[in-house]
């Protein structure tokens, strides 16, 4: 067995080449990105959400999972690499780029549609303001993140912040939580 994805988004390769162009180095691995689009696949016409939207890869995979119906919105607080993920997927009217701290997002997200996946890929709703992040997930949304095991582009600090996120998993309400040594490392929850 190999776990090499079988179907990559079609604009993947050439955001990977922006990426490299830029230096960009923190897009998601393939097999993430795969995970990504299956369980987009699994949700049709939902609503998802990213936060740190990088250069586009991770919503590449994202939509290319996703049913006509669904809607993305993604968000990022660097408008140099976000360009390149809107030059490349900005003609999928599904997804919405928006330009914000996630921070700061997270702050303005009050009584608004709640969302039934969260990907969420920078330290707010990760590392910073779970709580905030999973008030707007539905029951039985999903919540990925990667990037758990260790990664070049840490800087020196980080390793202490992923053990204690990994640790405080089991203390979380309301969810149902899989940590996953495979690919960059991964968790999978389910809020419930
Ligand atoms: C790991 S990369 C994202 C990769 C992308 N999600 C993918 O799967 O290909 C993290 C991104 O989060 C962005 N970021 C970091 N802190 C942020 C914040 N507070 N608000 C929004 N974006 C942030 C960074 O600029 C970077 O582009």
């Amino acid at each position: 067995m190999h776990d090499a994805p079988h179907q990559r988004p079609p604009q993947l390769h050439a955001i990977l080449a922006d990426a490299e162009r830029a230096a960009f180095a923190m897009s998601c691995e393939e097999r993430t990105g795969s995970l990504l689009a299956t369980l987009a696949a699994s949700k049709p016409d939902a609503r998802f959400l990213e936060l740190g939207t990088g250069v586009g890869a991770g919503t590449a995979w994202l939509a290319s999972g996703m049913t006509a119906g669904a809607y993305l919105t993604t968000v990022e607080a660097d408008d140099t690499v976000q360009h390149i993920a809107r030059q490349h997927l900005g003609h999928d009217s599904r997804i919405e780029f928006v330009h914000a701290d996630a921070d700061t997002w997270l702050t303005e997200q009050q009584d608004t549609q709640l969302f039934d996946f969260a990907y969420v890929d920078c330290r707010p709703g990760k590392y910073l303001r779970l709580p905030d992040l999973l008030a707007l997930l539905n029951p039985g949304a999903l919540y990925v993140v990667d990037d758990m095991l260790p990664q070049v582009t840490w800087p020196t600090d980080h390793q202490a912040r992923v053990d204690g996120f990994l640790e405080r998993l089991p203390e979380v309400p309301n969810w149902r939580a899989t940590p996953m040594s495979w690919s960059s490392g991964l968790v999978v929850a389910a809020r419930i």
